[in-house]
């Protein structure tokens, strides 16, 4: 699938002002700085539609972007910014948890997650809060132009194993870079088909 209109609509804290539309969206999260913002701008072949930066805690609201005048792509603030921990239990700052519990438009949350780290707390545990609310989500690895392709190999082994001991399967994931727009394909692809498969019920 070729993008070939992508515009802003409306930036809010409130899922209840978000677009009225039921066209189908999909939206980006993940810790600060893991690239979510970078992302849509690769997908979209836009230099700045979605604001980034290399300081973390960029985007603060929920952003939506219509694309191809069909569907909408979403951009999040990341949960690892200005989050709130509550007794051991973290808290997701609670518009993400209420645009994610609430918004029927959605078709997947793609999480996305730094391809050098280890497996997170704060993203096992925002996975864990999907699965448990019935929430479609996939993985999207970032910023693999920072490591060797016997690495990537290396990290996605290892992230797999530390997952298999919670999930049955391992979810549904992609290994991108916004730097040289690995993934892109596979992950339009992704979305087009979810799109036809909505279209032809
Ligand atoms: P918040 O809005 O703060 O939650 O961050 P974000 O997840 O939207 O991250 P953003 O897209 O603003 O990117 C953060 C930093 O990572 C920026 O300096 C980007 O240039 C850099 N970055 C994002 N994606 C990639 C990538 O694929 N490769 C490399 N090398 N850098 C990237
Ligand atoms: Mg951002």
């Amino acid at each position: 699938m070729e993008i070939k209109s992508a515009e802003f609509i409306m930036s809010n804290s409130n899922v209840e002002k978000c677009p009225k539309s039921l066209l189908p969206e999909y939206a980006f999260i993940g810790r600060s700085n893991v690239g979510k913002s970078s992302l849509i701008n690769m997908l979209a072949n836009r230099k700045s539609l979605a604001k980034t930066s290399g300081k973390p805690g960029k985007t603060q609201l929920i952003n939506h972007f219509l694309i191809n005048k069909n569907w909408h792509l979403v951009d999040l603030p990341g949960y690892g910014y200005a989050r709130v921990s509550k007794s051991a239990k973290r808290t997701f700052q609670k518009f993400i948890t209420e645009y994610f519990s609430k918004r029927k438009q959605l078709v997947c949350g793609f999480v996305l997650v730094d391809i050098r780290h280890e497996p997170q707390t704060i993203d096992m545990e925002f996975m864990e809060w999907l699965g448990e609310n019935m929430i479609p989500f996939c993985i999207i690895f970032t910023k693999a132009d920072k490591l060797k392709p016997k690495d990537i190999e290396d990290h996605i082994k290892a992230y797999e194993s530390i997952m298999l001991e919670t999930w049955e399967e391992m979810p549904q994931y992609f290994i991108t870079s916004s730097s040289n727009g690995l993934g892109k394909e596979d992950l339009l692809s992704y979305i087009n088909d979810l799109n036809q498969s909505i279209n032809q019920p």
